[in-house]
């Protein structure tokens, strides 16, 4: 039997106090939406149908898959009415239709199949997952009768005194037969909240003499719900930890795993070493034997093997090969290649440009659009004055260049092989190989000048003396 997916996602989330959709509030980096659409994606779904709300070309655009087809709600008027809204789109489909909040970013694909295998096995027409909550205030709580079956979920706000102890609570996650999905249209709208309550289809399927069944299992974890910022931290916190659990069993040494950021997306190899205060975002890879000191972001570059990144850098968008050594303080910026074996020192920036084995910028240098080649020597304070107010333009500099220090290159410029610039020169036309290359004016030394002025203002000094009263 076939299943398919609806993600509710059309809430308003007014408790997150946001201008963003709520669903789009990231964990680790991620939106909450695209981490429960990936997940829905383990079940090999026939359709995934994504209920939205306000900002749907916003959800759209963000989520990016062509696997989501998305369906408007109006007015948030209540999770069956959410669910009632994906109907058209599943019309001719004759299976089982998971339902799950878009909320939920720590449930696992495993779970979801382990409810629908028990909904197909016992026959349900209806079947939910429920949990244990320590706290269940936020949640539906699951009610049972003498026999054990359950027989509503009753919201927070809504138990009667008896019930409030309950601690099986609703997970949102449900597994519903085709057939019963016309149940919601028998669902009346709440009154206390004026909305219409998925968790009713319980009742009111127990009503028709159908199957219905709640499965408490799995962690509360796992089931967390976000509503709120405090959520959205410990939500985050909770697969931060995954990660960087998952990363430790593979090999890869965290001297602090509180206080790093690993998205779930990113890989680290082993033998690698992660200091505090490292943020690895996006579609990150660390290769082995690397070493990630304090303070340092990485967003969706390529770190190679045996490569040192040192305190306080930032690498974006770039990639950086085997053995190469970054920082500290050095950022790297979109689009930059940093070869095997380089050195980029503390204060150095690099844009858009790539950098040749073996090449060496140690101190306070600019390089934007500029092509290096292998082990050139970058002196300290060299600059590419890569824009002239209009456009960019490019530097080229050859294999074993030797770049004296606090040199302007005036792009577009190219700077031949094994070519020699002297120190603090202005290179604004090309450099011939292996030739040398100076512009500055030359150098008049004034022969005992200081001596003469040390003599003159001693001569002054007794007249100095008498006008100056204090
Ligand atoms: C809901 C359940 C509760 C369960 C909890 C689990 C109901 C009435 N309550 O409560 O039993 O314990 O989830 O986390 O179903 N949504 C829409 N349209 C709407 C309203 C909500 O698409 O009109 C979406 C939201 O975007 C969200 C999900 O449905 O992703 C759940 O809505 P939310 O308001 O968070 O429900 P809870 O109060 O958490
Ligand atoms: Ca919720």
């Amino acid at each position: 039997m076939k299943v398919s997916c609806v993600v509710l996602a059309a809430g308003l989330g007014k408790r997150m106090k946001s201008g963003l959709p709520k669903v789009l509030h990231k964990v680790c980096g991620v939106p909450m939406l695209r981490t429960v659409v990936d997940t829905v994606k383990g079940l090999d779904p026939h359709k995934i149908v994504v209920v939205v709300g306000g900002q749907r070309d916003l959800i759209r655009n963000t989520l990016n898959d062509d696997r989501v087809i998305y369906v408007s709600q109006g007015e948030a008027k209540g999770t069956a009415h959410a669910l009632k809204c994906a109907m058209p789109e599943l019309r001719d489909f004759r299976g089982v239709v998971v339902v799950v909040n878009g909320d939920t970013p720590l449930l696992g694909a495993g779970t979801i199949r382990r409810l629908v295998g028990l909904h197909k096995k016992n026959r349900n027409a209806v079947s939910v997952l429920s949990f244990e909550a320590a706290n269940p205030d936020n949640y539906g709580r699951i009610v049972r009768d003498a026999s054990g079956r359950v027989s509503a979920i009753v919201e927070h706000r809504d138990t009667v005194p008896g019930q409030i102890k309950i601690k099986e609570v609703n997970s949102g996650v449900y597994a519903i037969n085709h057939e019963a999905l016309r149940i919601l249209n028998t669902i009346r709208m709440n009154a206390s909240k004026g909305e219409y309550y998925l968790t009713d289809i319980v009742s009111e399927t127990l009503k028709r003499g159908l199957k219905t069944a709640a499965y408490c299992m799995g962690s509360e974890e796992e089931f967390m719900g976000v509503n709120t910022r405090e959520e959205l931290l410990r939500a985050s916190v909770i697969m931060k930890k995954r990660t960087v659990s998952g990363w430790m069993s593979k090999g890869v040494t965290f001297l602090d795993g509180d206080s790093v950021c690993v998205d779930p997306r990113v890989f680290i190899g082993r033998d690698t070493t992660i200091y505090p205060n490292v943020c690895l975002e996006g579609r990150t890879k660390i290769g082995e034997r690397s070493m990630i000191y304090p303070n340092v972001r990485i967003l969706n570059s390529r770190i190679g093997n045996g490569a040192v990144i040192k305190d306080s850098t930032v690498i974006e968008d770039s990639e950086v090969k085997d053995g190469a050594s970054v920082g500290p303080f050095a950022h790297i910026r979109p689009g930059s290649v940093i070869g095997e074996n380089v050195r980029i020192g503390n204060f150095v920036e690099v844009k858009k440009s790539t950098i040749g084995q073996g090449t060496k910028a140690s101190h306070l240098s600019y390089i934007g659009d500029a092509a290096v080649g292998r082990d050139v020597n970058i002196g300290a304070g060299t600059i590419t004055c890569n824009y002239d107010g209009t456009g960019k333009h490019k530097t080229e500099i050859g294999d074993g260049v030797f770049v004296g220090s606090d040199t302007q290159l005036i792009a577009p410029v190219r700077v031949g092989r094994g070519a020699f610039i002297g120190a603090g020169s202005t290179i604004t036309e090309d450099v011939p190989p292996l030739s040398l290359a100076v512009s500055r004016t030359k150098q008049t030394n004034i022969r005992d000048w200081a001596k003469k002025r040390q003599v003159e203002m001693k001569r002054e000094r007794p007249r100095a003396k008498g006008t100056d009263k204090k």
